[in-house]
């Protein structure tokens, strides 16, 4: 309509016409006695500009007429207008004040637009097209009239189908409503209505109220608050000319209440609001409360106030606001009403009694319990407590609430956010916020914690999810004290450790932290376990595992004087080493021998020649467990009965010859064998 109705507007200001007729023009300013020609559609609007020409320029005194014909169709006087029957609701004055002053290049200064005397006809029928004439008179003023009217021709054109649009009402709910949509020709036209640009027949509850007359007339009956709105009558014909014009409908009543909870809770020693839910139009102009029966004035009662909009505001409730309200609403046509009581109890709302803290930080895998609770204000019992998390949801399948604290476990990197405890009762509802943070790294807390003991000493194993820079402690106490002794795992064995010196016969707890570079992280579960007492541990002994390994690569070399025993160190236990023993015997005798040292070889000298010696090497471990090396078997030479026959037999030799000589010469003999051997040997 607006892109029409400036086109109506433009062939406003340019459709003049030359002056046909018995008006005398002479000048400039006589322009606008010409008569204009103007042409405007069925259901479109068209302004007749028509100025006031003021006797010497100063206003006085006036009457206005708008003729057609001979029939004035408006007037105005003084304020008051007057229409023809066939005009009501379609002519309006244009409002001088409306800003459509422009600036005139030519002239050189603002000037209205429309003159004084302009009229705005809207809603355009077939039977608007004809002669319009503006007239003004001075009833102050002999002669009453200065000159004769300003003329205008308006032709109705631009669509062939709808001779009479509909035009805006005003109507009270359950009046008839009328909207008139006339077609030129009935038989060849076909006409629907819509309200709000959906075709009417949606409209369930309207369409059973409205019917379309054969003129096409649109009756709403009865109306309904709901019904405001735009209606709009579409015609159309056979080849396809669609003509549309449409109209505002608007329902007005009583103020009334269209809502009223029965029972409102207001949280004490906070602020609350009481709402009257009421629709009016026209709009509302008092509203008034009651309270139990009696007027209830906010502007008699500290710390309530009213709202715009007709609520009352209640900046601190305390137990004297319970009570049963009512409302009632007030517009220019009156109220339908009273509401019904809204009955007012004042609770008080939860405290929270344990909150958690500000921020928690977990390691992937970790668990975390998050402590919540609250009590009702009213009667000290447990009210509603829920866990949500903001922007997203608490994790499925690894989380449970027990009384109110939420327990996360096996904390994965999206757990991370915000979390709000929310404890709620039908007064108020109270919030408690704590922000998970998840560090993105597993946790280094060492698990499966296990023990073996003995009598003086107990081995710990774990394990741990990180491998990589991380040291260890093992903390320890026995159960009846309170202080922890700690020892410190030495890097190279770094999933287990044998705590010694213990007591035999007591029962101690063992925790392992973990230190990464971050520094100490957290500790493993504790575990507890006994000490053997001796005679277990006499029974025992040999059968648990030791902790300490065996000696490794173990050799036994035959040299001059014993059997030389060389190995390695065992491959675990070395922290808790004490000494380690060579052990060796006559193969199926009873005689042996055995020695300590804590080299990894050693000499074993007076032994026996010609026989064969079992050799194996044992590591003791601080509290005494042994492990003990593979078994060598090994013949240990003659080397002196050796020496001693060769002697004899030299000595025969010798004394056969000169006896004397003899033994000067097996002196040396022995002596330079004896050196031969021992470089061979050597060698
Ligand atoms: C229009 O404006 C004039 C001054 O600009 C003012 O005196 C007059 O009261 C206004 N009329 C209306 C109806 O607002
Ligand atoms: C004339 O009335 C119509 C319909 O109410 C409106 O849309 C239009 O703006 C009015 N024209 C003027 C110049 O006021
Ligand atoms: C007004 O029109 C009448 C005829 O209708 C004519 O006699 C009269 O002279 C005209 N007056 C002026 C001022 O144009
Ligand atoms: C009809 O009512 C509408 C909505 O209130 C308004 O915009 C329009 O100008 C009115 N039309 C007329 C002709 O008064
Ligand atoms: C009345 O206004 C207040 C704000 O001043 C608002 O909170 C309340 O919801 C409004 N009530 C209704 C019924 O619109
Ligand atoms: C909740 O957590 C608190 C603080 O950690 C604790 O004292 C309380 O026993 C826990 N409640 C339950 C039901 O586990
Ligand atoms: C850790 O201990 C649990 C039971 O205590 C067992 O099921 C699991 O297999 C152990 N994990 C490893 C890697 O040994
Ligand atoms: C060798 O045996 C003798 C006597 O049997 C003994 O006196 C001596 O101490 C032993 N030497 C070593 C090193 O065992």
């Amino acid at each position: 309509m607006s892109l029409h109705a400036s086109k109506v507007f433009s062939s406003l200001i340019l459709v003049l016409s030359i002056s046909t007729n018995f008006r005398q023009v002479i000048g400039l300013l006589d322009e606008e006695n010409y008569p204009r020609y103007l042409t405007a559609a069925v259901g479109d609007f068209i302004v007749f500009d028509c100025e006031i020409d003021f006797p010497q320029g100063y206003t006085i005194p006036y009457k206005l007429y708008w003729k057609r014909g001979e029939e004035i169709v408006y007037s105005w006087y003084n304020g008051q207008t007057t229409e023809a029957e066939e005009y009501v609701g379609r002519i309006h004055l244009l409002d001088k004040n409306i800003s459509n002053s422009q600036y005139h290049p030519t002239i050189g200064r603002s000037y209205q637009h429309y003159g004084k005397a302009s009229i705005n006809l809207t809603s355009i029928r077939e039977s608007d097209a004809g002669w319009y004439e503006c007239k003004i008179m001075f009833p102050t003023r002999t002669p009453p009239y200065r000159n004769n009217g300003t003329w205008f021709h308006l032709t109705v054109s631009g669509g062939n189908l709808l001779a009479i649009p509909p035009i805006n009402q005003t109507i009270q709910e359950g009046e008839e409503a009328r909207f008139l949509c006339v077609v030129k020709d009935v038989t060849l036209i076909k006409l629907r209505w819509l309200k709000d640009g959906i075709p009417l027949s949606a409209y369930q509850d309207l369409s059973q109220r409205t019917i379309v007359e054969n003129d096409g007339t649109l009756v709403i009956s009865p109306t309904d608050m709901g019904d405001f709105g735009e209606y709009e009558c579409e015609a159309s014909n056979k080849v396809g000319d669609v003509q549309k014009a449409k109209a505002y409908l608007n329902v007005q009543y009583k103020a009334k209440v269209i809502y009223a909870p029965p029972e409102l809770y207001f949280p004490h020693g906070r602020p609350a609001m009481l709402d009257c839910h009421y629709r009016a139009n026209p709009p509302l102009t008092n509203l008034r409360w009651e309270k139990d029966g009696f007027l209830f004035d906010p502007y008699n009662v500290q710390g309530v106030f009213y709202r715009k909009n007709g609520s009352l505001y209640f900046s601190k409730v305390d137990e004297t606001h319970g009570g049963s309200y009512t409302c009632t609403p007030y517009n220019d046509l009156g109220t339908q009403g009273s509401s019904p009581g809204m009955y007012v109890i004042v609770q008080k709302a939860p405290v929270f009694t344990l909150t958690p803290h500000n921020l928690y930080l977990r390691k992937l895998g970790e668990r975390i319990e998050i402590p919540c609770d609250a009590r009702d204000g009213d009667n000290g019992h447990r009210p509603i407590i829920t866990w949500n998390k903001k922007q997203s949801s608490l994790p499925v399948g690894r989380y449970t609430i027990n009384e109110g604290n939420l327990t996360i476990t096996d904390v994965q990197e999206e757990d991370r956010g915000i979390y709000q405890c929310t404890a709620t009762n039908k007064a108020a509802t109270v919030t408690a916020e704590t922000e998970l943070l998840v560090e993105n790294i597993p946790s280094s807390a060492p698990y499966n914690l296990s023990a073996v003991s003995s009598t003086n000493s107990v081995h710990l194993t774990w394990l741990s999810r990180r491998q990589m820079n991380v040291e260890y402690s093992v903390w320890y106490r026995k159960i009846e004290t309170t202080g922890w002794t700690t020892y410190q795992v030495p890097t190279s064995r770094s999933l287990e450790a044998t705590i010694t010196n213990l007591e035999p016969g007591t029962e101690y707890e063992f925790m392992v932290l973990c230190k990464d570079d971050n520094g100490d992280g957290p500790f493993s579960k504790s575990v507890r376990i006994w000490t053997k007492t001796e005679a277990e541990h006499e029974s025992n002994l040999y059968k648990g595992p030791a902790p300490i390994g065996y000696p490794v690569n173990v050799a036994v070399t035959p040299v001059d004087d014993g059997l030389k025993v060389t190995w390695d160190p065992p491959d675990f236990g070395m922290e808790l080493f004490k000494t380690y023993i060579v052990r060796w015997h006559v193969t199926d005798e009873y005689m042996f021998g055995s020695a300590e040292t804590p080299e990894t070889s050693y000499l074993i000298t007076n032994l026996t020649e010609g026989l064969e010696y079992d050799v194996e090497v044992l590591a003791l471990s601080i509290d005494d467990q042994q492990a003990i090396s593979e078994k060598i078997r090994i013949l240990y030479p003659g080397f002196k009965s050796i020496r001693a026959i060769s002697t004899v037999i030299l000595g025969i030799i010798g004394g056969l010859v000169f006896l004397g000589v003899v033994f000067v010469a097996v002196y040396f003999v022995r002596k330079r064998f004896t050196q031969n051997s021992s470089q061979l040997l050597k060698k």
